[in-house]
């Protein structure tokens, strides 16, 4: 079974991942270094510079595809995955379990603060109206919901693995 993270940018799906790995010794992957890897990028901007979100999404879903015939893996996704319910279908197909790291906007504010590498988050007031049209689809294809916003990495962490080990 593999264990998909999602939720908003800045939301911690990257170092609870991390940390979840270590705890059930399985790989973890992260969504975005495969991006960069298959669109020969280095970081996001390079992404939207050279193909838009067009390129992003495209290459997200044909990830997703790749990783469903994997197994034991934690999976940081990008914020954005679940715009496309093809990529959760993907992930489903091996049972992987979906958890959702629920943070409220204001936390996810001040944890990214002020910097400007995701080109999603560059004016708060965009992000905002993203973050509210993504809520409920985070919440609709959640197998678990952690409200994370007064909680550790570590915390929900063993929160993850109390729920999936
Ligand atoms: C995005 C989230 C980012 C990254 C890209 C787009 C989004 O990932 O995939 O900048 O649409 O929410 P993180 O959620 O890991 O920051």
């Amino acid at each position: 079974m593999n264990i998909l993270l999602i939720g908003f940018m800045g939301s911690g799906k990257s170092t609870v991942a991390k940390r979840l790995s270590q705890l059930m010794h399985l790989s973890c992957i992260e969504m975005d270094d495969l991006v960069y890897q298959k669109t020969n990028t280095r970081n996001m901007s390079e992404v939207f510079a050279l193909g838009g979100e067009l390129l992003l999404r495209e290459t997200e879903i044909a990830i997703a595809k790749e990783v469903a015939s994997k197994d034991h893996l934690i999976l940081s996704a990008g914020g954005g995955v679940v715009l496309n319910k093809i990529i959760l279908d993907y992930f489903k197909i091996k049972g992987g379990k979906v958890i959702f790291l629920n943070a409220r906007f204001e936390t996810i504010v001040e944890r990214i603060g002020k910097e400007d590498s995701r080109p999603l988050f560059k004016q708060i007031d965009v992000a905002k109206k993203l973050y509210d049209f993504r809520l409920p689809l985070y919440l609709n294809y959640a197998d678990e919901v952690i409200d994370v916003d007064s909680l550790s990495a570590d915390e929900v962490a063993r929160t993850i693995k109390n729920l999936c080990g």
